[in-house]
């Protein structure tokens, strides 16, 4: 049953970079009743209209995709839209799951659950050990009640209503779907963007803020998507057995980090750019380094399948056909 491709599936967030991935990975490993709503079609920050939802669709599993994400500067401006926006989509959307029944949902969390300071590689016990970081501490602790939800709801109906409701964190994603605004997009998009207007314009130079020396951690967004259905599916014998009932969620990150300025010069490549790279120290670094432990994916048996270069050059792709479309 488990694997049943005709169970009809609702994924939160469709639209969105990781949802869209997701159903492109059901899609292709046959499953043939997704269901979906727009935002504007579904608010689901609106308990009712979840309600209502839920009761009519009576789907058998959830991801859930759908979040109010942004950059320091949205996290910065809108603090309080977004931790009311997250709890209340994710409350929504869990609970009314809960009341029509569905067992088996996936919440997607990120990896500024973890501590500000948290030991590098993050690994999953670092959760609550320490304070967050400020700039997206309201996004971050929406996420932690979304985990905390979704062990809850094991811990009290798992037995008594079969529910297995389970979390994944990604780290850094990039990949098709991703956003190139020019002042409000991750270090990829952002970069690729760049690379590719001064490749355009035969700029000689790209300055890179800060040193480039910090190290990052990126995963392509269908790798992503692959461990989100793998996890969904694992046996709960198996997922039990590298989780606990109040530590439940499970990392997935690519494995291994790279400098700011390695990765400039693999965009570099991707993208075609000729010219000089150079890098302004007086602008800020950021942490040192983030990297997520993800044993705990690996010991159950997924890893990732698609390098930096093979990622980034489909990523450019998008791009430019994005461009094209313009
Ligand atoms: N991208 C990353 O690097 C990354 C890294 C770590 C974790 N994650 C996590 O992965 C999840 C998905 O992220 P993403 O990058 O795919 O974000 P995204 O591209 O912004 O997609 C989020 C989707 O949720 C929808 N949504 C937001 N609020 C909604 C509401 N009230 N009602 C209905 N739909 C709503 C958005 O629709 P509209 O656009 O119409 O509002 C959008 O389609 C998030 O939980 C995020 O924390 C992402």
């Amino acid at each position: 049953m488990a694997n049943d491709l005709q169970q009809k599936i609702y994924i939160a967030g469709h639209r969105g970079m990781v949802g869209s991935a997701i159903v492109r990975e059901l899609e292709r490993q046959g499953y043939t009743n997704l269901i979906y709503r727009t935002h504007q079609e579904l608010d689901l920050t609106n308990q009712a209209a979840v309600r209502d939802f839920f009761e009519t669709e009576k789907p058998d599993q959830v991801y859930l995709a759908a979040a109010k994400v942004g950059g320091i500067y949205a996290n910065n401006t809108y603090p309080a839209q977004f931790i009311y926006e997250n709890l209340m989509v994710q409350n929504n959307v869990i609970h009314q799951a809960f009341m029509s029944g569905v067992k088996k949902l996936l919440f997607l969390g990120s990896s500024c659950i973890y501590p500000k300071l948290a030991p590098q590689p993050m690994a999953e016990d670092a959760l609550l050990t320490g304070k967050l970081e400020p700039t997206n501490e309201p996004y971050a602790i929406a996420k932690i009640a979304g985990i905390k939800m979704c062990e809850s709801y094991n811990r009290q109906y798992g037995k008594s209503h079969g529910v297995d409701y389970r979390s994944v964190m990604p780290t850094n994603l990039y990949g098709p779907g991703d956003n190139y605004h020019p002042e409000n997009s991750h270090v990829i998009p952002a970069l690729i963007r760049r690379f590719h207007e001064a490749k355009i314009n035969c700029s000689p130079e790209v300055t890179i803020w800060g040193t480039g020396t910090p190290k990052r951690e990126f995963l392509y967004v269908d790798d992503m998507a692959a461990a989100s259905v793998f996890i969904m599916q694992l046996d709960p014998v198996a997922y039990e057995a590298q989780t606990e009932p109040m530590q439940s969620h499970i990392n997935v990150g690519f494995g291994s980090d790279i400098t700011i300025a390695q990765l400039a010069d693999a965009i570099a490549k991707a993208t075609g750019y000729q010219g000089q790279i150079t890098f302004d120290p007086t602008k800020p670094d950021g942490s040192p380094r983030k990297l997520m432990d993800s044993k705990r994916l690996n010991r159950l048996g997924w890893s990732p399948k698609v390098g930096l270069e093979q990622g980034l050059a489909a990523a450019y792709d998008e791009y430019v056909k994005l461009n094209l479309r313009k």
